[in-house]
């Protein structure tokens, strides 16, 4: 596993929200893209070599819109960039970990990801992604 690729942040209101990290980080969003199939519509922010991820739900089915159901605005998930996600999700189910979708499936930013249930990893959702161009 490589370094954090980015943190992923549920927010209610992607528009307004994006203004409050703006003024936190001194620096606009760089992209927003939707997500169709997650029902999400992302935003993304870089600080320095870091990335942070908004998430806003795009329909009440939204795994977003689940998350702030229960737990409110917060932090949503990290991801791990990682070189061969196929490599990731044999190794990690080996070790025990439940595979959200063992399949990866495409992401926001052009990257196939998957995520940890967070039942097996201490209450953390964990994103791994791997980009798709080195795919
Ligand atoms: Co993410």
């Amino acid at each position: 596993m490589n370094k954090i690729e980015h943190i992923g942040i549920a927010v209610k209101d992607l528009e307004k929200s994006n203004e409050i990290f703006s003024s936190i980080f001194g620096e606009k969003h760089y992209k927003i893209e939707a997500v169709e199939s997650e029902g999400v519509k992302t935003s993304f922010f870089k600080i320095g070599n870091n990335k942070i991820e908004l998430l806003e739900a795009t329909n009440k089915d939204s795994p977003i819109a689940k998350f702030l159901e229960k737990k409110g605005e917060g932090v949503h998930h990290i991801a791990f960039a990682v070189d061969d996600i196929l490599i990731e999700v044999k190794r990690l189910k080996k070790e025990g970990f439940t595979i959200l979708n063992e399949i990866p499936k495409k992401g926001a930013d052009n990257k196939l990801v998957v995520f940890l249930h967070p039942k097996t990893t201490n209450g953390v959702l964990i994103e791994l992604c791997q980009e798709i161009a080195s795919f």
